[in-house]
């Protein structure tokens, strides 16, 4: 196993309770910050229980306080320098819109960049009051991911889309609830005793008809996987330009 290997291992968990398959972030010391072989993981360990008749649901949790704290800064840094992207990231997201199985998540806390877009392609979000869902592409100088340039503003309307993606804007549990970006807020110490129960019910679920129902109502994934293509063209764009390098850099120096 190479040592990225080994540091994602350590970073995403992936544990069973029944039929129920969980991926956690657990890397607390940077706010559960994604690197790129954490995306790998996360990625690996979500087709895998695509893969496993035993797995009927998926289940995606943070830590107390952080869900995740996004992308991580350094990696975007190392890219704006090096032009070395890698695929890890564009693989998770071409895998999201193709998940038939059931994903359930619960956020406590952090859930910015990805940590909101995620969401998107979750069946059912669970939130506490002190979540706050937040996407700081633009102020990055970067553009929205995941396909939430299409799903967000499809779900709110534009004017709190624009809100979310544009005006970078913090939405609390409840506003992100109001918008129908995410499916309930829960107290802090229920939040993972509702995810868990939920999941335990879907994966209780005739399996077929759960999977069929849920591509009826994603429909035809095409236009939204294109879209999840020109955003990350567009992305990368963006993540090598003058004004994206200068914002890494003031996160990086910001506490010398
Ligand atoms: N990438 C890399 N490291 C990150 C990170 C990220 N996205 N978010 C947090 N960290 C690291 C911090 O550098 C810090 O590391 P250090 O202790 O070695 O200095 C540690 O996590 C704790 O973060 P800190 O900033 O001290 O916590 P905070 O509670 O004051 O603030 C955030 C938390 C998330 C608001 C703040 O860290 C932040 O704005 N992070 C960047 C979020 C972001 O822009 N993500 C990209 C989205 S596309």
């Amino acid at each position: 196993m190479s040592a990225a290997q080994d540091t994602a291992e350590r970073h995403i968990l992936v544990s069973r309770e029944g039929a129920v398959q969980i991926v956690r972030f657990n890397r607390p010391d940077k706010k559960n910050a994604i690197t790129r072989a954490m995306y790998a993981a996360l990625a690996g360990a979500l087709a895998d229980g695509e893969a496993d008749d035993a797995v009927r649901c998926h289940v995606i949790l943070g830590q107390p306080g952080a869900f995740t704290s996004g992308n991580d800064l350094a990696d975007f840094l190392a890219f704006a320098t090096t032009g070395e992207m890698g695929t890890e990231v564009l693989d998770l997201l071409r895998l999201l819109p193709k998940l038939e199985k059931p994903v359930v998540s619960g956020v406590d806390g952090l859930a910015i960049g990805i940590g909101t877009t995620l969401h998107l392609h979750c069946d059912l979000t669970f939130a506490t009051p002190r979540s706050v869902f937040k996407t700081p592409f633009v102020d990055l100088a970067l553009v929205a991911e995941a396909g939430s340039s299409m799903l967000v503003p499809a779900i709110t309307g534009h004017q709190r889309a624009f809100a979310l993606l544009a005006m970078c804007e913090d939405f609390s549990g409840d506003q992100a609830a109001d918008a129908g970006l995410i499916w309930k807020v829960v107290p802090e110490d229920d939040l993972e005793r509702a995810v868990m129960d939920t999941a335990k019910v879907l994966a209780a679920k005739p399996p077929k008809a759960l999977a069929l129902t849920k591509r009826l109502m994603k429909g035809d994934t095409t236009a939204l996987e294109a879209r999840i293509a020109e955003e990350a063209d567009l992305f990368a764009v963006q993540l090598k330009s003058d004004e994206a390098r200068q914002a890494f850099m003031a996160f990086m120096a910001r506490k010398k």
